[in-house]
C-alpha cells in the first residue's frame, strides 16, 4: 500500500477517538481520512434500517458544501443496487453509469455528477450495518487495489468505534443503575432505620407501662395484705369501746363489781396487744413495701447485701402469691454483698415471682412452694429462683424472653416480662440469665451477677 494511506491509516487507528465511544467524532475523523486519502469530495456513511430494506446515510459530507442533510433510498426503486450490498462484497465501479450495481442510481449520479463509486459494507459484530460510500466527480476515475483495501480498513476502524460507543452506552447505563439502586438502597434503608426506631419507641414505651403494670399489682398485693391486720385492730378498738361505754355505764348506775373491773382489764390489756401487734405488722408491711416500691423506681448503683434484701423483698412479695398458698424461702449460707442496680434486681425477682404466681400454679394447694437460692460462684453471685409447679414445655423454653411471646394472652397476658427481665439482666446488671425446666416437676430460672465484694 503507498505510503500516504498507509501513514492515514496508522494515525486513525492510533486515534484515541475511535476508543473514547463518540461515534460522531470517530465517523468525521473517518469520513475526512477518506476523503484525504482518495483524494474526492463526496463521502458517506449509509446506515440500514431495521428490515435492510432501506439505507440512510448519517454521515454525508461533502469537501466543498459541507455535511449534507440525511438521504433515504430502498430496494424497492433499487433492486439491483440492493441486491449488489447484499453479497456485502465492495462494489468498484469506475463508471457508475455503467456497473450493474449502480446505473439504477442515475438520477443521484447526475445530480452530484458522481462518475465512479465505491461502496464498502460497514460491518459490526460480524453482520453487515451499512456501506461506506466513496463518491468521486472526476473521469476516467478507477479504484486502485490499495485504495480498496484503504477504505475496507477504515470501514473496519468503523466498526471498531461502533463497538466503543455501544460500550460506553452500556457502561453508562450501569452506571446509572447502579446510582439508582445505591439511591433505592439508602432509601429503603432509611425507611427500615424509621422503622426499627418507630418500634423501638413503642417497645420502650410498652415495656415502660409493662413495668409500672408490676408495679401495680405489687401495690394491689400489699393493699389486701395490710388490709387483714388494720381489720383485726379496727375490730378491737371496737371491742375496747363498746366494753369502755358498758363499764361507764355500770360505774354510773354505782353497780360495778370488783369481778367485772379485773375482767375489763383483762380484756382490754388483750386487745391492745392484738392492736400492737398488728398495727406493727401493717406498719411493717408499709414500710417493706415503700423499700421495694422505691427500689422498683429508682435505679441507682449501690452496694447491696444479697440474703437481707432478697429476704425483705420477698415479704413484700408474699401477697402476690399468698392466693394459692404459695411459700415463699429464702437460702443465704454466706451473706454475699455486691455493686448492683438494687431497683432493677427488685424488678427481676418480682417479675419472676409474679409469672409463678400465674403460671406456675393453677390452683392453691399448701405444697405449692418457690425457694430462692443465693451462692457464690468465683467472683458471681448465683441467684437460682425454683418453682415446683407446672413447668415449661421444652419446645416454647427458647421462646419465653421474647418480647410478646406469652401462653396467657387470653388472661391478659403481654409477653413482655421475661423480655423485661432478660434485658434487666443483661443490659443493666451485666449478668446472665437462663431457664431450666421440667413438665409437672418445675422451673429454674438461674441469675448470675458480677461483681462480689469481698
Ligand atoms: N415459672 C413459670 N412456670 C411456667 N411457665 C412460665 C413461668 N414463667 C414464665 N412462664 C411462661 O413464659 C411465658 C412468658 O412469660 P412472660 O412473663 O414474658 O409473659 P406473661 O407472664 O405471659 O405476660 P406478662 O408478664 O406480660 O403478664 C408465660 O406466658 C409462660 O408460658
Ligand atoms: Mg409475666
Amino acid at each position: 500500500m503507498v505510503e500516504t494511506l498507509e501513514n492515514i491509516l496508522l494515525q486513525v487507528s492510533k486515534s484515541p477517538i475511535i476508543d473514547e465511544g463518540k461515534l460522531e467524532q470517530a465517523t468525521q475523523l473517518i469520513i475526512k481520512s477518506v476523503i484525504q486519502g482518495l483524494a474526492i469530495n463526496r463521502v458517506g456513511i449509509w446506515l440500514y434500517d431495521d428490515e435492510s430494506a432501506c439505507i440512510t446515510s448519517t454521515y454525508l459530507l461533502d469537501a466543498d458544501d459541507g455535511e449534507q442533510s440525511p438521504s433515504t433510498i430502498c430496494a424497492n426503486n433499487f433492486p439491483h443496487y440492493f441486491a449488489a450490498l447484499k453479497r456485502e462484497r465492495t462494489i468498484i465501479a469506475n463508471r457508475a453509469s455503467d456497473h450493474p450495481a449502480t446505473n439504477e442510481l442515475t438520477d443521484y449520479l447526475n445530480k452530484f455528477g458522481i462518475v465512479a463509486m465505491l461502496d464498502v459494507p460497514l460491518r459490526h459484530r460480524g453482520k453487515m450495518i451499512g456501506v461506506l460510500c466513496c463518491e468521486s466527480s472526476r473521469a476516467n476515475r478507477s479504484w486502485t487495489e490499495d485504495e480498496v483495501a484503504f477504505v475496507g480498513i477504515l470501514a473496519d476502524i468503523y466498526g471498531r468505534a461502533v463497538s466503543a460507543a455501544e460500550r460506553v452506552k452500556y457502561e453508562q447505563l450501569l452506571i446509572k443503575h447502579n446510582e439508582d439502586l445505591e439511591q433505592r438502597v439508602a432509601e429503603r434503608t432509611q425507611s427500615l432505620e424509621d422503622a426499627l426506631n418507630n418500634f423501638k419507641q413503642a417497645q420502650d414505651r410498652l415495656i415502660e407501662t409493662e413495668k409500672m403494670a408490676a408495679l401495680g399489682k405489687l401495690v394491689a398485693g400489699v393493699a389486701h395484705e395490710v388490709n387483714t391486720p388494720l381489720g383485726i385492730a379496727v375490730t378491737a378498738t371496737t371491742h375496747c369501746e363498746h366494753r369502755l361505754k358498758k363499764l361507764k355505764q355500770s360505774f354510773e348506775d354505782g353497780k360495778i363489781s370488783r369481778n367485772a373491773l379485773t375482767q375489763y382489764i383483762n380484756d382490754t390489756l388483750d386487745a391492745y396487744t392484738l392492736m400492737n401487734s398488728n398495727l406493727e405488722r401493717a406498719a411493717s408491711l408499709i414500710q417493706n413495701f415503700k423499700r421495694t416500691a422505691v427500689d422498683q423506681s429508682s435505679f441507682e448503683l449501690v452496694e447491696c447485701s444479697l440474703g437481707d434484701y432478697i429476704s425483705s423483698l420477698v415479704i413484700s412479695l408474699r401477697p402476690m402469691v399468698k392466693k394459692k398458698k404459695v411459700t415463699i424461702q429464702t437460702h443465704c449460707q454466706e451473706e454475699l454483698t455486691i455493686k448492683t442496680y438494687r431497683g432493677a434486681l427488685a424488678q427481676v425477682i418480682t417479675n419472676l415471682i409474679s409469672n409463678c404466681a400465674e403460671h406456675a400454679f393453677k390452683t392453691p394447694d399448701e405444697n405449692h412452694h418457690i425457694d430462692i437460692f443465693v451462692e457464690k460462684e468465683n467472683t458471681d453471685a448465683v441467684l437460682r429462683i425454683t418453682d415446683n409447679g407446672a413447668g415449661i414445655e421444652t419446645d416454647i423454653q427458647h421462646k419465653i424472653f421474647e418480647p410478646f411471646y406469652t401462653t396467657a394472652r387470653d388472661d391478659g397476658g403481654s409477653g413482655l416480662g421475661l423480655s423485661i427481665v432478660y434485658n434487666l439482666v443483661q443490659r443493666k446488671l451485666n449478668g446472665t440469665i437462663d431457664v431450666q425446666s421440667q413438665l409437672n416437676k418445675g422451673t429454674t430460672f438461674t441469675v448470675r451477677l458480677p461483681n462480689i465484694i469481698d
